[in-house]
């Protein structure tokens, strides 16, 4: 029987919140998604995601309790996002995370988002071994770490440009193939062959761990517009390609750093971890390298507050809890 955590997400456009007993035992986990919401525009918008926020909240917060069959009294912990993400959806859960913790006179804990998603596999696997390699891919992030210890990560390598995420979210809406552009994109790749088209990989120096994908966006682009001149276009073949040209170059830094760094394990996290053609190809090249690989649930790839609650598990357990004028940051360079 550890501590009884609530973890609060807002940091995008899910508003979440979770019930997690010790880091690891998930009582309920609540999200409520405005995916629908952003779909007509293409993308997040940040003022709208906000006044969701606000709007749901606290429903979702009293459903998580519900679910857990707790009542408020019962929380011995308030962990919530406060970095990196858009930050008028950060203050909401923010502020509410402040208010709950002074009125139930309970310690709060500021969580990473980044950090979170990590956590996400400890999870499904409470008994995962350390040192481990993490790669971290989402809408806004694309991250390599080393992880020596329960809440410390160096980072390895990020983005130059766009995240993985938004690469996938970019090309989809240029192909036309929907919102959120990740699902979208595996989904018209099942169609399709990789290699028919052939794309960069662009690995930058590949003894580096930092990625650039806005290059092999543009040579989407182009490349479409040059097959729909010539009247031989397929969008299948074209995402299966796009697909395939951004998995190998995820999952070749991912084991080149592993590998330099001499862990046996690696921890795959955040949205496009749900990628099924990256968990493959990172699984099996991890085998063949005598790595470990572990990535979460679909449930938990994505934004939850689960994952909030695990992490703050962690940094609760070392006495780092926040003080009541913690603050939302928009954006953290380090992961
Ligand atoms: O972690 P997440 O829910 O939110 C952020 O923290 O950004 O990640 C959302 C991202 C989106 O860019 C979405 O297109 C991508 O994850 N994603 C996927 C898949 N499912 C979600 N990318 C590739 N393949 C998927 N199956
Ligand atoms: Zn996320």
């Amino acid at each position: 029987m550890g501590e009884l955590i609530l973890g609060i997400e807002t940091s995008c456009d899910e508003t979440a919140a979770a019930l997690v007993r010790g880091g690891t035992e998930v009582l309920s986990s609540a999200v409520q998604s405005q995916v629908d919401v952003h779909r007509r525009f293409g993308g997040v918008v940040p003022e709208i995601a906000s006044r969701h926020h606000i709007a749901n909240i606290v429903p979702v917060v009293l459903q998580a309790v519900d679910a857990a069959g707790a009542s408020l009294r019962d929380i011995e912990v308030v962990a919530v996002t406060n970095r990196p993400g858009l930050v008028g959806a950060l203050l909401v859960g923010v502020s509410l995370a402040k208010g709950l913790a002074y009125a139930l006179r309970r310690p709060l804990v500021a969580v990473n988002h980044l950090h979170a998603h990590v956590y996400a596999n400890f999870l499904a696997h409470p008994h995962i071994e350390l040192p481990a390699v993490c790669l971290v891919v989402s809408g806004g992030h694309t991250s390599l770490a080393y992880m020596p210890a329960h809440g410390v990560f160096e980072v390895m390598g990020e983005t130059r440009d766009d995240a993985a995420g938004e690469a996938f979210d970019k090309v989809a809406r240029f192909l036309g193939l929907g919102y959120p552009g990740g699902p979208a994109i595996e989904e018209a790749a099942r169609g399709g062959a990789p290699g028919r088209y052939r794309l960069p990989r662009v690995l930058l120096d590949p003894q580096e761990y930092e990625f650039s994908f806005s290059g092999l966006k543009t040579a989407t682009v182009n490349l479409w517009r040059r097959l729909q001149s010539e009247g031989t276009a397929s969008v299948n073949d074209l995402a299966a390609e796009f697909q395939a040209a951004l998995v190998d170059v995820l999952v070749e830094k991912t084991v080149h750093a592993a590998r330099h760094t001499g862990v046996r394990t690696v921890l795959l996290a955040g949205g496009v971890a749900a990628n099924s053609r990256l968990r493959e190809a990172l699984a099996e090249r991890a085998a063949a390298s005598g790595l470990q690989l572990f990535y979460p649930p679909l449930s938990l790839c994505t934004d939850n507050a689960a994952m909030v609650a695990a992490c703050a598990h962690h940094l609760y357990l070392r006495g780092e809890t926040a003080g009541l004028d913690v603050n939302a940051h928009p954006a953290v360079k380090t992961l």
